[in-house]
């Protein structure tokens, strides 16, 4: 890939109006469904951020958040990311997130906030590994009105909200590069694995919802994509994914890590607070700081 890479805040009609052009090659969506020009020139105005990925002067990528209060505190939401086909992998997209977190930093907020489809893996890695997001919050059917959004004729559109606490320990070592070690499958119980089917299709088995250890996995398939062509097998697991999670949310626990591999896992634990900041963690006392 070339060489001349630019992370820059775009603010005009004519770069707002290839963003458009980029969301149609990103996700196919029909004209209805995209994010028109109109709505990033008012939220650039009133606080919100468009950051580019030039490269070679091309707009290769871009990232959108706005200002927004989620459970009384204030934060950014960060609706849009993409990279074109033809620029991934060569670090575009986290380049555009640790941007957007220096810019919401310099406006004196600690979260980002962004939903994402829980059966996607490579961003489940992106969003909770690579940048060090958290979900404790599952949007069942979030977005059901509009087909694009869905995995397939009939699946329901849920989604995870991430919360990215941008000020901690955790996210600044991972802002610095820190590798960890990879997380081994093996040592943790399961609450959720998959079997193969006597059709020989890999399914997931009963979520066991009854398991109280500290850390604890579920897995899910490593590429959504390769099985839309049996969209029975796609939500066999979204439903699996949907008990597993609300189930587990309701009783304290969150989603603090991704395990991306042959099998991929969702690392849950019931230890929030020592990775959260006090005024993140406790959505109580944020809501009443808020009201006072
Ligand atoms: C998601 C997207 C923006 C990533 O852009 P990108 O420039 O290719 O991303 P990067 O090269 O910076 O990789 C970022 C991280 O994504 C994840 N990722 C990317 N490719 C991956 C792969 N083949 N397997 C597993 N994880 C992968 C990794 O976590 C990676 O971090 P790492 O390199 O430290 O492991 C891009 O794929 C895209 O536009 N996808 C379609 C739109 C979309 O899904 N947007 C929502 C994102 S939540």
């Amino acid at each position: 890939m070339a060489e001349k890479i630019l992370i820059k805040k775009l603010s005009t009609k004519d770069q707002f109006e290839k963003l458009v052009e980029i969301q149609k090659t990103v996700w196919r969506h029909p004209d209805l469904d995209l994010t028109p020009v109109h709505q990033f020139s008012i939220s650039c105005f009133m606080g919100g951020l468009v950051l580019g990925a030039l490269v070679d002067d091309q707009l290769a990528g871009f990232v959108y958040s706005f200002p927004a209060i989620y459970q009384g505190k204030f934060c950014h939401h960060s609706h849009l990311l993409a990279v074109l086909p033809e620029y991934r992998g060569y670090g575009l997209g986290k380049r555009l997130k640790w941007a957007q977190r220096r810019e919401v930093l310099k406006m004196g907020l600690d979260v980002v906030t962004w939903t994402y489809d829980p059966m996607q893996s490579r961003n489940a890695n992106l969003n909770l590994h690579t940048l060090g997001g958290i979900c404790r919050t599952y949007l069942p059917d979030f977005y059901g009105e509009t087909p694009s959004l869905r995995l397939g004729s009939g699946i329901p559109a849920d989604r995870l909200l991430v919360e990215w606490p941008i000020k901690t320990a955790p996210v600044e070592q991972k802002v610095r590069g820190k590798k960890e070690l990879p997380l081994a499958p093996d040592s943790y119980p399961k609450v959720l694995e998959g079997k193969v089917a006597s059709n020989g299709q890999y399914l997931p088995g009963k979520p066991r919802l009854r398991l109280k250890e500290p850390i604890i996995l579920a897995e899910t398939v490593p590429n959504v994509e390769s099985l839309r062509p049996t969209p029975e097998v796609i939500a066999a697991w979204q439903a699996a994914l949907r008990q597993v999670f609300k189930s587990y949310f309701g009783r304290g626990y969150a989603v603090i890590d991704f395990s991306f591999g042959e099998k991929c896992y969702y690392v849950l634990s019931n230890r929030l607070k020592n990775i959260m900041p006090e005024e993140c963690g406790d959505r109580k006392k944020s809501c009443k700081k808020l009201k006072s």
